[in-house]
This record gives C-alpha cells, sequence and structure tokens, in this order.
C-alpha cells in the first residue's frame, strides 16, 4: 500500500531514533533540558526571531500566539480557509475570546488592502479592535501554496503602517522557503511570532515550536503551563527536532520534486490536473467533472493500493508527498490512481 494521505505519517528514521535516545535530557519545566534550550536557541537564529518555546503540537503554538496578543473580544484577521479558523476545534474562540474575520484567498494568499479596509486599529465603543494578521505558509487547504514573498511583503507593510502583529502558521515553513529557495528568515523576520511544526515533513514523531519577539512571547510559557503543554524531558522530541533541521530541511526539495512527477503523470494519465499548481509536497485532484463520487473514489484507490485523503473541498482528493516515498513510490501511484480512476467500477 502506498499512503499519500499525510506528511504527519512519516516515521522517524534509525538516524532520528538514536538523535533521540542520546540527547541530554533534564526537567523542561525549569528550564533544565539541555536539548530543548539548544533547540530553542537554533530556532530564533534561524528564524531571526529573539525567544523560542518548544510545545508538543503546532496547533498549541497557535494558539499560545493567540493567548499572548490577543485580548478577549479582540479580532484577527486572516485566510478565511486557514487551519487556525477552520482545524483548531473553536480554539480562538474558546480559548482567546477572539472573533475571527475570514478573508477570501486566492491560493491562500490575501493582501494588505484587504486588511485595510476592515481592520479597526483604534478602540470604538462598537468595533472590536484588530489585534492580529495570520499568514499560513505553506497554506494547506489551498493546496500547499507558499506565499510569495512580494505578497508577504505588501502585508507586513500594510500591517506596519495600521500598528498590527502578524503571526505565521508556519506549520510548513520549511516547505515554504525551501519551495522559494530562500532561507527560513526571509519569511519570518518580520513577523511577531511564528509557529512551526517538527511532525510533519521534517519527520519527526511529535513537537513544534512558538518562535518570536521576547515581549510577544513573555506570557508564553506560563500559558503553555495553563493548556498542559509543559514538558518534563522533553530533550527526547527536541532530539528528533534537532536532527530534523540538520538533516531533513534541504531534503524536502525531494518531496516536492516527487510532488510534481505525481501531478504530470496524472495529467498525462487523462485526469484533471495542473502540475503548475503543485509549489510544495501536495497534490490536489478535484473530481467533479470526472463525476466520480470521492468515497468511492478513495474506495477504489484503496484497492489498487493507494491511499489518498479528503481535502477541505468536497470534491478534491489529496496526496502529499514526504520522506517515506522515493520516486519510484510516486511513480507506482501515479500508474495506480490513473487505473483505478479510469475504469468503469
Ligand atoms: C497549516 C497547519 N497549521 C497547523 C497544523 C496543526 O498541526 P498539529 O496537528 O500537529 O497540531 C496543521 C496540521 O495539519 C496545519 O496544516
Amino acid at each position: 500500500m502506498i499512503d499519500l494521505r499525510s506528511d504527519v505519517m512519516t516515521l522517524p528514521t534509525e538516524g532520528m531514533l538514536r538523535a533521540m535516545t542520546s540527547a541530554p535530557l533534564g526537567d523542561e519545566q525549569v528550564r533544565e533540558d539541555p536539548t530543548v534550550l539548544a533547540l530553542e536557541d537554533e530556532l530564533t537564529g534561524l528564524l531571526g526571531q529573539e525567544a523560542a518555546l518548544f510545545v508538543p503540537s503546532a496547533t498549541m503554538a497557535n494558539q499560545i500566539a493567540l493567548l499572548c496578543q490577543v485580548r478577549r473580544g479582540q479580532e484577527i484577521v486572516g485566510e478565511r480557509n486557514s487551519h487556525m479558523f477552520r482545524y483548531e476545534a473553536g480554539g480562538p474562540a474558546f480559548l482567546a475570546g477572539a472573533v475571527v474575520t475570514g478573508l477570501p484567498g486566492e491560493a491562500g494568499v490575501f493582501t494588505g488592502d484587504q486588511v485595510r479596509e476592515i481592520a479597526q486599529v483604534r478602540d470604538s465603543e462598537h468595533r472590536p479592535r484588530t489585534a492580529l494578521a495570520v499568514v499560513e505558509d505553506t497554506h494547506n487547504v489551498s493546496g500547499g501554496r507558499a506565499w510569495p514573498l512580494a505578497a508577504l511583503d505588501d502585508l507586513h507593510d500594510t500591517c506596519d503602517e495600521l500598528g498590527l502583529a502578524v503571526h505565521i502558521d508556519g506549520a510548513r515553513l520549511f516547505n515554504a522557503a525551501v519551495a522559494l529557495d530562500v532561507p527560513p528568515d526571509r519569511i519570518t523576520a518580520r513577523a511577531r511570532t511564528v509557529a512551526v511544526c517538527f511532525s510533519k515533513g521534517l519527520g519527526c514523531p511529535a513537537g513544534a515550536a512558538l518562535v518570536g519577539r521576547s515581549d510577544a512571547l513573555a506570557p508564553a510559557r506560563r500559558v503553555r503551563q495553563m493548556l498542559g503543554g509543559s514538558l518534563r524531558q522533553a530533550g527526547v522530541l527536541a532530539g528528533a527536532a534537532r536532527y530534523a533541521l540538520q538533516h531533513n530541511v534541504a531534503r524536502l526539495a525531494d518531496d516536492h520534486a516527487n510532488a510534481r512527477v505525481l501531478a504530470t503523470l496524472l495529467a498525462e494519465g487523462g485526469l484533471p490536473i495542473d502540475p503548475a499548481g503543485v509549489d510544495t509536497n501536495f497534490v490536489f485532484l478535484d473530481l467533479a467533472s470526472l463525476g466520480l463520487d470521492r468515497e468511492d473514489a478513495r474506495d477504489r484507490l484503496r484497492s489498487h493500493g493507494v491511499l489518498w485523503s479528503n481535502a477541505h473541498h468536497p470534491t478534491v482528493l489529496r496526496a502529499v508527498t514526504h520522506l517515506g516515498h522515493s520516486e519510484a513510490d510516486l511513480r507506482t501511484a501515479a500508474a495506480r490512481t490513473v487505473e483505478a480512476l479510469s475504469k468503469e467500477p
């Protein structure tokens, strides 16, 4: 079976497991885990920031970012299908008490002008004050699209002008950096906070971090404690993350190339896919023009030995490449997919 459902399915390699078992450990709650401290230090340098906090998941990093920067009743703006808005169980409303305003985006990208049009940056007796703009890079629901740097700069220019902070949900930040061929701090240095994740394309079993300006992160350790996210000998996980930063970032280019191989072969096989829409490691296949029911399509794919997952849009299937796949796997998966979806049931 070739499993293309998600890059969260990666398993730690032997090298990573060795890094985990040999990592020096201590009690992280009292800042005595040397591996976590080293990881946090590396991350601030890598992302052009001042402070970092290791957390169990990217969802927690995002929610801590809100709890640190948004007061109850304040507004956050971002692309309307952002993971924070759609897939974090209503956390922004439940935890931070935020008013969430979702903007229509193009490939996950919204503009400074869209923010300017709706942002309330002065106190008002009626309107919620806008506290934060949220950028998701790469953007999951749009198909792993990377924000073009010019669009990011435009958003920052507007937010600087309006006095608005920017949070980047960089669960797949390193995919974006590799796709754009820039160092990660070119994407993150102007943000006030950034969430990064180690358990997706970077291949770790768990772990994420919130990175940002020192003043933004000042309450972050306390908030993490409140959410139950403070770990003890967390160096076991931070050791995996440090290994991943060293060994698994540049190789994301292979995942992107494999996604393009898959998309190209599917297009050549007559399926409705535009390989030009593949920026990183996601491939979306819209079944609408094939007249296929999505669950039926997934069953057919499974019986041909390939697993796709459901994308956000109801007629779309998603494949995600990662370090567990070789190019040969993607070639086989493409042939099986064409075979499964082309023939009459
Ligand atoms: C863009 C984005 N942000 C945040 C997350 C949350 O990551 P986790 O499930 O590891 O908390 C995901 C997970 O898929 C994601 O795609």
